[in-house]
């Protein structure tokens, strides 16, 4: 059995098999909440994969940004260290986000495909970890899957064989995906910017911390 949520299995063939399943909508729903980042931010990736986003935040900014890069599976972290990242600062850290300590604050927070690995309490345990990690006026560039009663039947059954599928392939906690919604409003964000990919069953916002 692999250490809970990791990846390394199938690393190798991760980006792959989702643009399979979901054209470029995974790509697209990230790259469009990119043009928040601006120039000198120092950013926190968190659960980045194989990397891909490194590339397309620096053909953005070429150089400035500092870049804290935290991964789970060493597999995906190596795929990461090989992109293209032109003269930004990225500082690769092979680890779980509840392993993570640090006094620095950051600018950006950026998830994507991560919160739908956890269950209820390790979702509220990392989001008041990050929120503490985010400064006031900084922005959460938050993607995930999002399902309601209103969802297609294709959709629900989707997300169960993914949700069976990842359960045998990482380990991954969850049986179902939580409502982040409910945190960001709880913890005083306001979502600035939002779109939807894949029939609406993709979700993604741009979340700022707001001063208490
Ligand atoms: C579904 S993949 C998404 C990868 C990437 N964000 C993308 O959209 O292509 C989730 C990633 O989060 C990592 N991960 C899961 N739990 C983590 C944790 N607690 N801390 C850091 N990384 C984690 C996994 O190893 C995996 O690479």
């Amino acid at each position: 059995m692999p250490a809970k949520n990791n990846y390394n299995s199938i690393a190798f063939c991760y980006d792959r098999l989702s643009s399979l399943v979901f054209g470029n909508s995974i790509r697209q729903s990230q790259i469009c909440l990119l043009p928040f980042i601006t120039p000198g931010n120092e950013i926190l990736i968190v659960g980045g994969g194989s990397g891909w986003i490194l590339e397309e935040i620096s053909k953005l900014h070429t150089s400035g940004l500092h870049i804290v890069y935290i991964e789970a599976s060493s597999k995906m972290l190596e795929l990461a260290k090989a992109k293209d990242i032109a003269e930004n600062k990225v500082d690769f850290l092979n680890s779980y986000i509840e392993a993570y300590h640090t006094t620095s604050t950051f600018d950006i927070i950026i998830t994507a495909f991560l919160f739908d690995n956890f269950n209820e309490k390790t979702a509220s345990e990392n989001f008041d970890k990050l929120n503490t990690l985010l400064k006031e006026e900084g922005k959460w560039l938050f993607t995930d899957f999002q399902i309601s009663s209103r969802s297609s039947f294709y959709q629900q059954q989707l997300l169960k064989l993914m949700y069976i599928f990842f359960k045998h392939a990482s380990n991954i906690e969850a049986n179902q995906l939580v409502d982040m919604r409910f945190f960001f409003l709880k913890n005083g964000f306001k979502e600035v910017f939002s779109e939807y990919y894949y029939k609406k069953f993709i979700k993604s916002g741009c979340w700022v911390k707001l001063n208490d």
